[in-house]
């Protein structure tokens, strides 16, 4: 399956992702995790990407198009992917439809997840992430076994540094002006699909399985 992930910062993209890759194994791409991965590194492209990242603006547009266009070169995706946070602007779109002609594997579904400013506040304040593995917690709506700790590396739980109040307000502009119009652009194709994000994170992806078992 070819599927892409939309929503707004904290609407549940990688919450929800892990959930999909246990009911069909397919490569899941975060352009959000791979600018993480190299700003860990350091590499040329983390230090480029730290800037925005850090403020809540997106990486240009030339950057993660060339980033995804490698990612999907790669032979696991000839059984199809998961974009997460991919695309998120008009031009990257028109790329990726370009990019997945190329691999014969256009996309299929988008499944928007749809949730309020007031939800999103209190989820993104609340996460915790594994900076070892990854892994993703809530303080409130996903606790880890032991307080602060890592359930799958047993690493010591931080807050994204993109999760403060001033970045999310500057992510969720973001949102608002550069990746909403995608709704519009995936629906006139056909392929747009909202879910409510606001039910639990089970309810959640009972809604996306629906979705899913209709392109199966
Ligand atoms: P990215 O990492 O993609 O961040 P984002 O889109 O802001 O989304 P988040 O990862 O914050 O939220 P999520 O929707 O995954 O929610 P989660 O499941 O964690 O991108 C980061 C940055 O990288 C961007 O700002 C940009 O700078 C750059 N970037 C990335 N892609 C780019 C692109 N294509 N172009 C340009 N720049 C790009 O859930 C959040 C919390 O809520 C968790 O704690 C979770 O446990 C909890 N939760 C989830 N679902 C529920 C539920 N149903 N009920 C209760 N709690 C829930
Ligand atoms: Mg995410």
């Amino acid at each position: 399956m070819n599927i892409i992930l939309m929503g707004p910062p904290g609407a549940g993209k990688g919450t929800q992702s892990e959930k999909i890759l246990e009911y069909c194994s397919i490569p899941h791409i975060s352009t959000g995790d791979m600018f993480r991965e190299a700003i860990k590194n350091k590499t040329p492209l983390g230090l480029e990407a730290q800037n925005y990242i850090t403020k809540g603006l997106l990486v240009p547009d030339e950057v993660t198009i060339g980033l995804v266009k490698e990612r999907l070169s790669k032979d696991d995706c000839k059984n199809g992917y998961l974009l997460d946070g991919f695309p998120r602007t008009i031009p990257q779109a028109e790329a990726l439809q370009v990019l997945a002609k190329e691999i014969s594997r256009p996309v299929e579904l988008v499944i928007n997840i749809e949730a309020d400013k007031d939800e999103l506040v209190k989820r993104i304040s609340g996460r915790r992430v594994c900076p070892q593995c990854g892994n993703s917690y809530h303080l409130q709506f996903k606790l880890p076994k032991t307080d602060g700790i890592c359930d799958a590396c047993g690493s010591e739980l931080i807050q994204r540094k993109d999760d403060t109040i001033e970045s999310l307000n500057v992510r969720l502009d973001a949102y608002e002006n550069q990746t909403k119009p995608l709704i519009d652009f995936y629906a006139n194709l056909g392929l747009c699909k909202s879910v409510n994000g606001l039910k639990s994170i089970p309810d959640v992806f009972n809604d996306i399985q629906k979705l899913l078992d209709e392109v199966k």
